[in-house]
This record gives structure tokens, sequence and C-alpha cells, in this order.
């Protein structure tokens, strides 16, 4: 049997923290009772257990419980936010996006376009990164969402969200931000930003698959959301269906954790990326940066290894798991649409490879990834 290989795809999905794990437990088997029964204990101990996680999510945003609505994912979380705000204002509303979106954003923009919405996707600059001046140029008196991600799950790149949100609140447009990324990960203080709706997922912060977050801003001005899926009227009637209790419990434990390491974890990260990045340096020359030099995430390295083709590099290396350009955006694997929205060559993007780093990394792992891809990329070179 071959060894197991090192884990660098962070971005992709993240191990479940044994933590976690141990706190998921007890609710597939001993207390598995519907959040909803409202009528015996095992209905209330269920009960208090999501209110207890809905409590320590939002704690992690300084924000309020009520502001919490669980999802199956950030995808749906996405679909939520676009179709729901759009949905429920008047036909012909616009919305603003970018190019560097993931597909759960990108793809219910394109529907909404298809029917009665206008939509504009703007472009992004060569690291992936949008300006805040192009969304004031582009809101139009019928704007009613901009949605623009935090931290792009390709090349790590942070947008400005804060001042994009403030913008969007000035003008008294809605402003949804897609943070799978950096949610748990960077801090974010909901009580001080003006976002008006936020997307999680567990899985990408050492929490289980299966369970997101849509936050929705409570309060004035009011956000009108369209439900995108109707049943027992669960969360706010915003999004129907039985609450899965242990996912739920471990997104909290989750939350939790990130809010008890997140600032030492990110150093450590950094460190190990630069590690990585100086050691392949070192090794290799023909290397370029994808991203932004510095506004990124701490995990995240995008390089591109010229001659080389992504793909051909990544089989000839099975030690480590790795991606080229976005395994996790879709079922059906394209060119990076990211690396293309940024000007990328087509050479350089089929000769990219995505290091995501993370919480179970160590520092000999990075030597070996470092050894293992100098060594893959100076065969493939001869
Ligand atoms: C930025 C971003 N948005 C959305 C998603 C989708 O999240 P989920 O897998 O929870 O649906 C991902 C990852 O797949 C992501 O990286």
């Amino acid at each position: 049997m071959t060894a197991t290989p090192i884990y660098l795809d962070n971005h992709a999905t993240t191990r479940v923290d044994p933590r976690v794990l141990d706190a998921m437990l007890p609710y597939f088997s001993e207390i598995y009772g519907n959040a909803a029964s409202i009528s015996h204990r095992f209905g209330w101990d269920a009960g208090d257990a999501v209110e207890a996680a809905r409590g320590k999510i939002a704690e992690l945003f300084n924000t309020d419980a009520r502001n919490v609505i669980f999802t199956s994912g950030a995808t749906e979380a996405n679909n939520l936010a676009l179709k729901g705000v759009l949905h429920a204002a008047p036909p012909g509303s616009h919305l603003i996006t970018a190019a560097a979106e993931h597909k759960a954003v990108l793809d219910p923009a394109k529907r909404l376009s298809r029917s009665d919405y206008e939509v504009t996707v703007l472009p992004v600059d060569q690291y992936g990164m949008v300006d805040p001046q192009q969304i004031a140029e582009s809101l139009r008196p019928n704007t009613v969402l901009v949605s623009i991600m935090s931290a792009n799950n390709e090349v790590g790149t942070l947008n400005d969200i804060a001042e994009i949100a403030a913008l969007c609140r000035e003008r008294g447009v809605h402003f949804h931000t897609d943070a799978a990324q950096s949610a748990g990960k960077l801090p974010l203080d909901l009580s001080t930003t003006p976002i008006d709706l936020l997307s999680l997922s567990g899985h990408k912060i050492y929490g289980p698959k299966g369970i997101g977050v849509l936050f929705v801003r409570h309060g004035s001005p009011r956000i009108k959301l369209e439900p995108q899926l109707d049943g027992g009227g669960h969360e706010r009637h915003l999004r129907s269906g039985t609450l899965p209790v242990p996912l739920i419990v471990g997104l909290g434990r989750a939350c939790e954790l990130c809010g008890e390491t997140m600032v030492d974890e990110a150093a450590r990260l950094l460190e190990l990326r630069e590690r990585l990045w100086t050691g392949l340096q070192d090794r290799l020359d023909g290397l370029t940066l994808n991203g932004h030099p510095e506004q990124r995430l701490p995990g995240n390295l995008n390089v591109s290894f010229d001659g080389v083709e992504g793909d051909a590099l990544m089989n000839s290396m099975r030690e480590i798991a790795v991606s080229s350009g976005s395994a996790c955006t879709s079922a059906d694997p394209q060119p990076s649409h990211v690396l293309r929205a940024m000007g990328v060559s087509d050479a350089l993007t089929r000769a990219s490879l995505r290091f995501g780093l993370g919480r179970f990394n160590t520092t000999e792992e990075i030597d070996r990834a470092v050894e293992v891809v100098a060594d893959a990329v100076g065969r493939l070179r001869e």
C-alpha cells in the first residue's frame, strides 16, 4: 500500500478536527431528536444544542445569533443570498459581482441574468482583486445587491471588503460576501463592518461537510429575502428543512476553535507558506506567483512553473495532494476562470498549482513537499 500523501489542498476541503468530531458524535446516537420537536426532551435537547452552536458561530463574528441561517454549505448560502435578494426585488433589478468569484456566485448570477434581472460582472486586476471605485461607478438606481468574495479560493487574494461594504451602505445597496475561504481564518467583526449577507462553509474550517451559514443582518434597513426552499418554515422561514443537528454542533465547535486559534494559526501558516515559497525558489527558476504578494490568505500559494503542465506535475508526484486550479469549484474541471480573469496566459494557467496549507500541516511536510515538487519539475523540464 502507498503511504498517505501530504495533504496540501486545504482550500478544497479540510480534515475534520478531532475535537469537532468528538463534539458531534453524541448527536448521532444519543441526542438524536428533531430540533423542531417541541413536545419532548429529545427535541428540547437537540434544540438547545442548535441554539448553543448558533451562539458560538455568531460570537466568532461578533454578531447576533438571530443573524445565523443554517444552509447545506456556501453554495446554498450564495444561492439564497443572490436569488433571495433579487427575487424579492422588482423585476429588472440589478446585481453587481466580479469575474473571479466562485462558480457558486457566478452561476446563480448567470441564471438571474437569463431571467428578469440585470447583472454586471466586473473585471479584476492582475492579482484577482476588485477595485472598489469600479463598484461605485457601476452602481445604478436599480442596483439592489453587490456580491464580492472576501478571499479568492484559487489565488488567495483578499478583497477590501470593509471599503466595499461601506460604500454599498452609503449608497443604500445590500452587500453580500462569499467568505467561504476567509471566515474563521482571518478576524471579521460584523458589528463594525457593514456587511448585510455573508456565506461560510463548515468543511473549509475543520468542520463537517454539508453545513454552512448565510448571515442575514437583522434590523434596519431591512433585508428582504425570498426563500429558495419552502417547507416547514425553519430558520425564520428563510430555509426550510429539518436541521442537521450533528453538523450544526460540529460547525459550532469548529467556529469556537477558530476563535481560539485564528491569530496564532494565521501566523504559523504564513511562516509555512513562506518556507514553501522560498524553498521552491531556492531549488527552481521560472516560477511565477499568482495572486497578490501580500494581500492573500496566509495558507495560500499559487504558482506557475514555466514549461510544465500542472496536471502532468500533479500526476508525477502522488506523494503530495494539491490542486491545479480549483478542484472544489465544480464536478466539471475547466481551465481556471480566475487566472484567466487576471490576464494570466493560457500556458501559465496550465502550468499552475495551488497549494493550500492548513491546521494539520507540519514543517517537515513542507520541507518534503519542496523536495518532491522541485524534483518533479526538474524531471519534467529535462
Ligand atoms: C469561495 C468559495 N465559495 C463557495 C464554495 C462552495 O462551498 P460549499 O462546498 O460549502 O458549497 C467554495 C468551495 O467549494 C469556495 O471556495
